[in-house]
């Protein structure tokens, strides 16, 4: 992996990534919003910024060139396909043979055999329509822009985060391909090993059209359920 595109670069999860990336000593471009490009100001010359929408496909086109590797930041904000835009955009984008991986949460399922606890279950089904009635976001355009990458023939891998927080890195995140494995339970993954996972997925060839859902390697469950190094087994 030498060169790597981040669209989304400028929010919490896409600068963490910039970080990791720029740490491998990998080549870094990126795409966000012209508002946001001055929340890059600290990695200075060491990336290139591309301003624009990440559902422009112009934009994204010239930001990707010829990355070997794509990291994706997928949000539901507003009401213009964004999401499922920005797959589209990426997929026409990268050069045949890229790995591409996207973010998402648990919510996102591929095959219908995640278990659910009662409260992500009453989050999606409140959220989702209120966000949807009041127009700042739309998860069901999450659920179209999943479907087009499972659909694709292209290497793909969606990571889905589980709750989020904020602190220094635990290290890479214990993963399973459903929810409901005991090794997720206890929910929580710290912002900047969701992006250790995605820069590390990169180069793990075994997730490879798979949607590993991720959990702190040091919460409660991981210490009990896990075995070993988390991507070791993919
Ligand atoms: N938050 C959670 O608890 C959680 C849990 C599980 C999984 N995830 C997943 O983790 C990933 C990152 O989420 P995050 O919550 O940590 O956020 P984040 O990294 O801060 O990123 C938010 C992204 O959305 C963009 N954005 C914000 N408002 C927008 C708007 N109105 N229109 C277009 N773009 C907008 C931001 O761009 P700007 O920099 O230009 O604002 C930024 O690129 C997502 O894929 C999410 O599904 C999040």
């Amino acid at each position: 992996m030498k060169k790597v595109c981040i669209i989304g670069i400028s929010g919490k999860l896409g600068q963490y990534m910039a970080q990791h990336c720029l740490d491998r000593g990998y080549e870094v471009t990126g795409v966000c919003r012209p508002d946001s490009v001055e929340k890059l100001a600290r990695f200075g010359d060491r990336i290139t910024v591309y301003p624009g929408r990440t559902d422009d496909r112009e934009v994204v086109a010239r930001a990707v060139g010829d990355a070997d590797g794509v990291l994706t930041v997928l949000v539901p904000w507003g009401r213009t396909d964004y999401a499922s835009g920005t797959a589209r955009a990426v997929m026409a984008a990268a050069k045949p043979g890229a790995r591409l991986i996207y973010s998402c949460g648990w919510h996102i399922s591929r095959d219908g055999k995640d278990v659910y606890s009662w409260k992500l279950k009453a989050i999606v089904a409140l959220f989702g329509p209120i966000a949807r009635w009041m127009g700042f976001a739309d998860l069901d355009d999450q659920v179209r822009a999943t479907d087009l990458i499972f659909a694709s023939d292209t290497d793909w891998t969606l990571v889905r985060g589980s709750s989020l927080e904020e602190g220094e890195s635990e290290g890479l995140p214990v993963w399973a391909d459903h929810v409901g494995d005991p090794i997720l339970a206890s929910d929580k993954t710290r912002r900047v090993d969701f992006a250790l996972f995605m820069v590390a997925a990169l180069d793990t060839p075994g997730l490879i059209q798979r949607a590993p859902a991720i959990n702190g390697c040091k919460t409660p469950s991981a210490l009990e359920h896990g075995h070993g190094a988390s991507l070791a087994r993919a």
